[in-house]
């Protein structure tokens, strides 16, 4: 069977590549899981000093599994792992995170992003977060790193629109570092890993700790924003939106009007 996730190894650097390119690498949570299981393990093997979140296909993940949202019933879900595991790890992976993005990054395939500290993108990066569209709210702590990282209206356009935005636009509010063609796209995102894999590990993971910060209060918000996901998972407006995308048609929210 295909690997849905590529965990590999090589000179220091920990690649993770989402591959589930029928589906444009939407993320299910035996996929999560894996992606889980490879930080945790990266973060303390003596073979890895960075890890770095590649796609495939032109596409670097078209977000959380839509179906998986659809089954969801509305009990309260486990938190270690999943996607809700994944979004509670990001803050506190120990060793520098680094991304490819070429083509679609949609919902968590943004949001991951800003836990990330390198971001490569290409010309065709589209990254979007379709959260409001979806009857749903912001995740990942992006309700809170984006306007401090963009300004709260380019936050609202990316967040509460749901505005794509291309490399360049992405680069311009700060959540990506360098629009790198797509030829050209993972050798200088891979060039970038090997030179954090030759430098003093100690040193590196202080400098990084420093520029973090105490990560307190983005997880107090992360805790907030998956009572409320979790609420919207399983409210009638969701439902229809999900209902939508899998019928291929365009949802109808005009029901709802009254409880807004
Ligand atoms: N969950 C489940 N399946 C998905 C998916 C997702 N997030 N994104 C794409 N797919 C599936 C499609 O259903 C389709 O499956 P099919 O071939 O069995 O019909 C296949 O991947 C190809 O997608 P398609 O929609 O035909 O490609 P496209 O290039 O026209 O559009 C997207 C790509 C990503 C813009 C579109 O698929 C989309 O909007 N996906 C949903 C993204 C999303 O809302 N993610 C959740 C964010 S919180």
């Amino acid at each position: 069977m295909t690997e849905e996730v590529i965990v590999e190894v090589s000179g220091g650097i920990q690649t993770i590549r989402f591959n589930r390119l029928d589906k444009k690498n939407a993320l299910t949570r035996p996929m999560y899981d894996r992606v889980i299981e490879a930080l945790l393990a990266g973060d303390d093997a003596t073979q890895v000093a960075a890890h770095v979140f590649l796609g495939g296909n032109g596409v670097f993940t078209a977000g959380n599994d839509i179906g998986d949202f659809a089954r969801h019933d509305g009990k309260p879900r486990d938190l270690s792992s999943g996607a809700p595991g994944l979004i509670r790890l990001l803050p506190s992976v120990r060793k520098p995170m680094i991304a490819a993005v070429d083509g679609l990054a949609v919902g968590i395939g943004t949001t991951m992003l800003f836990h990330c500290d390198l971001v490569f993108a290409s010309p065709r990066a589209s990254l979007r977060t379709p959260f409001v569209d979806l009857g749903l709210v912001p995740e990942a702590g992006s309700s809170m790193l984006a306007p401090l990282r963009m300004g709260q209206q380019r936050a609202f356009e990316l967040l509460c629109l749901g505005e794509p935005f291309d490399g360049q636009r992405a680069c311009e509010a700060g959540l990506v570092n360098h629009v790198v063609p797509s030829d050209e796209l993972e050798a200088a995102t891979m060039k970038a890993a090997a030179r954090l894999a030759l430098k003093p590990p100690g040193a590196l993971a202080a400098s990084r700790r420093l520029l973090r910060g105490d990560p307190s209060a983005l997880l107090a918000q992360i805790e907030k924003e998956t009572e409320i996901f979790a609420e919207r998972l399983a409210s009638g407006e969701a439902k229809e939106a999900f209902s939508a995308f899998l019928e291929k048609r365009q949802p109808d929210f005009s029901q709802f009007r009254k409880q807004a």
